[in-house]
């Protein structure tokens, strides 16, 4: 994909960005899951999926919702806190209640949690010292066997790490580090509060990190404040020289509404619009590939070599709420508050955000589930198309129809209609048994997903823009 393409399209951007748009992490989203389910439901679930899916492999997710200072564009769910006791009283006497919650259940119906991969994610996993990570592995321990986890991965601050915190790391079995990167420019990182130069993680990423952790991934974020395509591209040349394995680019969210701090960002001059971020995502984009990185997925970027790029080409990766994956695990079960997890796609939940509402349940003795869903059989199919669409681009229909028993073209042809005006737009190809995303309509995926959400009860396009398609170039 040339930049030129979608900058010659501004209407394009206007017409399906009028409204907000999920990313489609997870289908049904998380707004109409049902805040009825509650501990039973979830141990019920966790038993019913379990004894019916003993070889399975799960995806075991602890959050950490810690960090020392608050980064200005941060949407994730953490407390900002100097106070370490607050940290550890977190750990000791909360996680591990949910976690011994989870041993005592497990225990009981004589089930074992087949645990082949393990995310530390937060806030910042790297807020435990040593004493605590450690104690939360030997927690997970007694939960899981470690010999089966083939991939555990540490979301690094690398502010606050050193070389031998990392060795640590490995020591404890995490053979996988994603770094969060954001953005190397100075000015951009005033803006965001979060100081951070390349040498930082070249100092870090030494011969001897490399070979113990195989994949080394790195977040970057589009879309923040005094980000140009010069600054973009600067950055892009720093990430290019650390060769990291994997790259999860991502378009800021901007929620001043839920996280009043955000504001701060805008101080000193407005963020890129939609049509500026687009430009600047383009601009890495193909500046990642001429370097050599394989596009793998909607926003997210590999060495032609690694792991995620072999997951892609052979139709093994999946797009969920950490980027494009391999897909090994698709069944999380996930601790810590604000965690959510999915078993296999027969049940969502999410633990409460607010740590006095995870606390209260947990002192009663209650997993702290905030919401929940089983997808219905219906729920199921649709959460397969947007997961194709997400992740690879496309849609076979026979293939899904035959995987759900129907016939796709007569259960999806309301849908089908409602394409057309994407496939004017020249976003999408349809022919007779398929649907392909042309290179620009893959900036446009997740509107070509809300095709198929059955919950949005909204427009999902501004029939009022003209386009090029309408003979009116933007
Ligand atoms: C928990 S942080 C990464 C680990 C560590 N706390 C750090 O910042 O280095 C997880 C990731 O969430 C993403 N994220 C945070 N705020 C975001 C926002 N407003 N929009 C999109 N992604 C965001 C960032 O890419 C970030 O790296
Ligand atoms: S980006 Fe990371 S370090 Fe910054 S506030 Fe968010 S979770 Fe904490």
């Amino acid at each position: 994909m040339r930049s030129e393409e979608l900058l010659n399209n501004i209407n394009l951007l206007k017409k399906y960005h009028h409204n907000l748009v999920y990313d489609y992490t997870e289908y049904p989203t998380k707004g109409v899951w049902d805040e009825e389910m509650a501990s039973k439901d979830y141990g019920d679930a966790l038993v019913d999926w379990t004894t019916t899916n003993q070889t399975a492999p799960v995806l075991f997710y602890t959050h950490t919702p810690f960090c020392e200072q608050l980064c200005y564009f941060c949407l994730c769910s953490k407390d900002i806190t100097l106070d370490y006791e607050r940290v550890k009283h977190y750990l000791y006497n909360y996680l591990f209640k949910e976690i011994d919650l989870l041993i005592a259940l497990y225990d009981k119906h004589n089930l074992k949690l087949n645990v082949e991969e393990i995310y530390f994610g937060g806030g910042s996993p790297t807020y435990y010292q040593e004493p605590e990570f450690q104690a939360l592995i030997d927690k997970l321990k007694k939960l899981f066997d470690f010999n089966k986890v083939k991939t555990f991965t540490v979301e690094i601050d690398p502010r606050r790490v050193e070389v031998d915190r990392l060795k640590f790391y490995h020591d404890c079995g995490a053979n996988r580090l994603s770094f969060g990167v954001q953005d190397f420019d100075p000015d951009v990182q005033v803006r965001i509060n979060r100081k951070q130069p390349p040498e930082l993680l070249h100092k870090l990423m030494t011969p001897e990190i490399r070979k113990l952790f195989p994949v080394i991934n790195f977040d970057l974020l589009i879309g923040m404040p005094s980000q140009t395509p010069k600054s973009i591209a600067q950055t892009i040349k720093h990430v290019v020289d650390l060769e990291p394995d994997q790259i999860q680019t991502m378009y800021m969210h901007y929620k001043p509404d839920t996280r009043s701090y955000m504001v701060r960002m805008v101080q000193d001059g407005p963020l890129p619009d939609f049509y500026d971020r687009k430009a600047l995502f383009v601009g890495a984009a193909d500046q990642l590939m001429d370097a050599g990185y394989t596009r793998a997925g909607f926003e997210s970027f590999a060495k032609p070599n690694d792991i995620l790029a072999n997951a892609i080409d052979n139709s093994k990766a999946t797009y969920n709420s950490l980027g494009t994956v391999t897909a090994e695990a698709l069944n999380f079960v996930a601790v810590g508050s604000s965690a959510h997890g999915a078993l296999g796609d027969d049940y969502y939940f999410q633990n409460y955000y607010e740590h006095n509402l995870y606390q209260e349940a947990l002192d009663k003795g209650e997993f702290p589930v905030y919401r929940g869903m089983k997808l219905s059989v219906e729920d199921k199919l649709r959460r397969d198309v947007i997961k194709e669409i997400r992740t690879y681009f496309k849609l076979d229909f026979s293939l899904i129809g035959t995987k759900h028993n129907i016939n796709f073209k007569q259960h999806f042809e309301k849908e089908l209609e409602t394409i057309k005006e994407f496939e004017r737009d020249q976003l999408v190809i349809v022919q007779e048994n398929r649907l392909d995303l042309t290179e620009l309509g893959k900036h446009f995926s997740p509107q070509i997903c809300s095709v198929f959400d059955a919950y949005l009860e909204r427009p999902l396009y501004n029939d009022a823009i003209t386009t090029s398609a309408d003979g009116v170039t933007g």
